[in-house]
């Protein structure tokens, strides 16, 4: 992820960083990619609507299925960082649970949802590029 200026850039998908190995986990994460950047785009040329909170709730759904399917793919494959995984995938959703609830008391303005859309962007990336990138040596075996 770059950042330049006050705005976040779109992300962008590199086989290289982010290939896992696995098509259904990498086609995840790159529709994950692909709808951040949505809300970036709605979030500089849009009003934020409901629409924006339709793509919120329609993100939050597919990450989280997406990471109960992770989970039990490095399960099965023995991946070493299972654990870990685990416990990043739920530290993300607390911080998912905080940002929701600002959301309801304070309503959506372009400086929380920048906030949130800065967060995903960042840990999104990080977290492939240092955990789910593991499953790797799960397919040499
Ligand atoms: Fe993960
Ligand atoms: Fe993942």
């Amino acid at each position: 992820m770059q950042v330049k200026g006050d705005g976040i850039m779109a992300l962008e998908w590199s086989n290289e960083l982010y290939s896992t190995g696995y098509d259904e986990i990498d086609n995840d994460h790159r529709k994950i990619f692909g709808m951040v950047n949505e809300l970036l785009d709605g979030l500089r040329n849009k009003d934020l609507d409901k629409a924006m909170a339709d793509s919120l709730a329609f993100l939050e759904i597919h990450t989280i299925e997406h990471f109960r399917y992770e989970e039990k793919l490095m399960k099965d494959t023995r991946c070493i960082v299972c654990g870990q995984n685990k416990r990043e995938h739920l530290q993300f959703e607390k911080k998912l649970w905080n940002f929701k609830s600002s959301f309801q008391d304070d309503g959506y303005n372009r400086g929380n949802l920048s906030e949130f859309l800065n967060f995903i962007a960042s840990w999104i990336t990080d977290h492939i590029q240092k955990t789910d990138i593991h499953l790797r040596s799960t397919k040499v075996q």
